[in-house]
C-alpha cells in the first residue's frame, strides 16, 4: 500500500486545482468500479453498484498551499494562504508550483519577534532578480505546495499532504479490495475541503446517501507539551465523536464501534474542538444525511512532514470495509 500512498502524495493538488490527483485516481480505479463521474466542482465520484443502502465515503483530494498575490520589482513573490497555514511552520520551507518552479518561503528579516510574523511579512524567493525574470517563471494566482518526499521509516510514513492523500489512499485501496456487499458504495474524492468543505456539499447533494463518512486525518496528543488529546499514533484509526463542523450521528458512530469490536480492530475516539471535515457539510445537505468520520492519527498536520502509522492506515481500510457490509 505504501507505493499507492507515495504516488498519491506526489501528485500536485492545492484546493481548486485537484485535476492531477483526480486523474491519477481515475487511472487506478477505471476498471475496478461500475461508474466514474466528475461533477462541476471537480469531485471524482466512483460508484460500486448495489441494490442495498447507499454509503458515501468521502476523502478530500486537495492539499493546503500558497497563492501568488503580487510580484515585486526585485522578483520576490508575495502570497496568500490556501487553507490553514501557520507562519512559523512554513518558514524556510521549499515549495513547488505546478510547472515545477521551485522556491523557498522567507521573511522580512527586520522582524524582531518571530511571534509577530504574519504571512504579509513573508515572501517566496524563486531565485529571480527582477520582476521580468520572475514573471517568466510564475504568474499571479499560481499556487504552490510543499516540496517534500514520502518516506516509509520503521512502519511510519513521513510525507507532505498525508492530509488527505492518506484518506484517498484508504478509499482507493478499499475500492481495489472491493468488499462483498449488496450495498451501493460511493467512493467520493472531494475538492476544496481545505478552504471550507466545499466539494463534499455538492457531491452529497448529487448522491443523497443513506449514510456518509468523511475519511481524513486527525491530530494526536502524544508529542511534547501537546494539547491534551486522547489520540496516539499507532493505537488505531479514530471514530469521530465530533469536530468543530459536525457531531457524528449516533447510528453512524455506533455502527463503527460495533463493527470495530466484532472484527477486533483497534480504534480510538476523536473529539476535536477545532477543525472540520467533509462530514461537516455532508450532514446538512439535502434533508440531512447521517454522517460521521474515520480518521488517521497524524502528527504535525499541515506541515511538510506529517507522520502517520501504517498500521492505523491498514486498520482504517479494514474498519471501513466492515462498516459498509
Ligand atoms: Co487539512
Ligand atoms: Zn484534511
Amino acid at each position: 500500500m505504501f507505493e499507492l500512498i507515495n504516488k498519491l502524495a506526489g501528485a500536485y493538488g492545492p484546493s481548486g486545482n485537484e485535476k492531477q490527483v483526480s486523474a491519477l485516481i481515475r487511472s487506478i480505479l477505471k476498471d475496478k468500479v461500475d461508474e466514474i463521474r466528475e461533477d462541476a466542482l471537480g469531485n471524482l465520484i466512483c460508484v460500486k453498484k448495489g441494490s442495498g443502502k447507499k454509503f458515501m465515503l468521502a476523502a478530500h483530494m486537495d492539499q493546503i498551499g500558497v497563492i501568488v498575490t503580487f510580484i515585486d520589482d526585485k522578483g520576490f513573490l508575495r502570497f496568500g494562504n490556501i487553507g490553514g497555514l501557520r507562519p512559523q511552520v512554513i518558514l524556510g520551507q521549499r515549495v513547488v508550483f505546478e510547472n515545477g518552479t521551485t522556491g523557498v518561503i522567507w521573511y522580512e528579516e527586520n522582524i524582531d519577534d518571530i511571534k509577530k510574523l504574519k504571512l504579509d511579512k513573508m515572501y517566496i524567493d524563486i531565485g529571480a532578480t527582477s520582476r521580468e525574470e520572475a514573471e517568466g517563471m510564475v504568474k499571479l494566482g499560481d499556487q504552490a505546495v510543499y516540496a517534500a518526499d514520502t518516506k516509509l521509516q520503521n512502519g511510519k510514513i513521513i510525507s507532505k499532504c498525508m492530509d488527505n492523500r492518506i484518506g484517498c489512499a484508504i478509499l482507493v485501496q478499499m475500492a481495489l479490495n472491493s468488499p462483498k456487499t449488496e450495498n451501493e458504495i460511493y467512493y467520493v474524492f472531494t475538492a476544496q475541503e481545505e478552504v471550507g468543505l466545499r466539494g463534499a456539499r455538492t457531491a452529497a447533494f448529487g448522491i443523497v446517501p443513506d449514510m456518509a463518512l468523511a475519511v481524513d486525518v486527525t491530530g494526536t496528543g502524544d508529542t511534547p507539551e501537546s494539547k491534551p488529546m486522547a489520540v496516539r499514533l499507532g493505537a488505531g484509526p479514530t471514530i469521530k465523536i465530533k469536530d468543530a463542523s459536525v457531531i457524528s450521528h449516533p447510528a453512524v458512530k455506533d455502527r463503527l464501534i460495533e463493527r470495530a469490536k466484532s472484527a477486533n480492530i483497534p480504534y480510538q475516539f476523536e473529539i476535536m474542538t477545532f477543525g472540520g471535515t467533509d462530514a461537516g457539510s455532508i450532514h446538512i445537505t439535502a434533508g440531512g444525511i447521517p454522517s460521521g468520520g474515520v480518521s488517521v492519527p497524524t502528527r504535525h498536520i499541515h506541515s511538510s512532514a506529517e507522520i502517520v502509522d501504517m498500521k492505523d492506515v491498514e486498520n482504517a481500510v479494514e474498519l471501513l470495509e466492515h462498516f459498509v457490509k
